[in-house]
């Protein structure tokens, strides 16, 4: 590691992301054993479906057009896109096409999601402040990718090539060589978007957007969540509710 580092540097560029992988990780093990049966989407497609049926798949099919461009783009490095004759100036037409159409479908669908929530009264009734705060945060790293894949492109001001500096360092992360001096150097859009992801990770476990690690496969090998309302006296059916087949 480069000794002229400064500390937040350090804090920023190494201890945030392993404390942030640390605890998705972590978290997630220890909800999956404690929590199996809360460990859902808490779906609210029986209170309306005509904005969801919009809503959900813009959302999902942009997230996962946005993470499939996340693996190609931060894993697969440079040298090899360049080995197979796609150049810089091809890789990042392409990427800044697709990235900008996927990140723009998943903001269109996730707003729709969150005017559902708040206008649909039965919708509103049943979201939490825990569903309330995963918004914000989910929100956050999907406007700042956006906005730093708009101003990354060269579209306004000069264009960048991520994969010289985030890329390499993500990867440095993920194979336990840190190299901090990657991302320091970054512009500063591209450092506020990986905080808002590395925060975005820490609260993951804790939220409803644990199903997106195992939808649909392993809602195949568990019991079925019941969704049943309260009961008049507000005692809830606790006497009868067997989980279960
Ligand atoms: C540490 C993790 C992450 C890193 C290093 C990272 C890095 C990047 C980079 C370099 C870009 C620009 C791509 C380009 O200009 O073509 C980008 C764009 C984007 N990021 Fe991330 N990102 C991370 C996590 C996330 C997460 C968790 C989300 C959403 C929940 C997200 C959502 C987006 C979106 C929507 C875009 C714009 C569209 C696209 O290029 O796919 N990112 N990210």
């Amino acid at each position: 590691m480069n000794s002229n580092l400064s500390t937040p540097d350090v804090l920023l560029w190494v201890a945030l992301p392993y404390v942030s992988f640390t605890i998705l990780v972590v978290g997630l093990i220890l909800r999956h054993r404690y929590d199996n049966f809360g460990w859902t989407s808490r779906s609210s497609e029986l209170y309306e479906k005509r904005i969801l049926r919009i809503a959900s798949p813009l959302f999902h099919y942009g997230m996962l057009a946005v993470v499939g461009g996340h693996v190609v783009g931060l894993l697969i490095p440079e040298s090899f896109t360049s080995s197979l004759g796609l150049s810089d100036r091809q890789y990042h037409l392409t990427a800044v096409t697709a990235g900008l159409g996927a990140g723009v479908a998943t903001i269109v669908g996730l707003l729709l999601l969150i005017y559902r929530r708040r206008t649909v009264a039965s919708v509103f009734a049943v979201t939490t402040k825990n569903d309330k705060a995963m918004y914000i945060f989910l929100l956050g790293a999907i406007v700042l990718g956006v906005l730093t894949t708009v101003l990354g492109s060269g579209a306004v001001g000069k264009a960048h090539n991520y994969r010289a500096d985030v890329s390499p360092w993500f990867r440095s992360i993920i194979f336990l060589h840190p190299k901090p001096q990657l991302m320091s150097g970054a512009p500063l859009s591209y450092r506020v978007h990986v905080i808002g992801a590395l925060l975005l990770f820490m609260i993951w476990p804790f939220t409803r957007l644990v199903h997106a690690l195992s939808a649909p496969a392993q809602y195949l090998f568990r019991p079925y969540v019941i969704y049943r309302s309260k009961d008049s006296q507000g005692l809830g059916n606790r006497e009868r509710q067997r989980r279960g087949w």
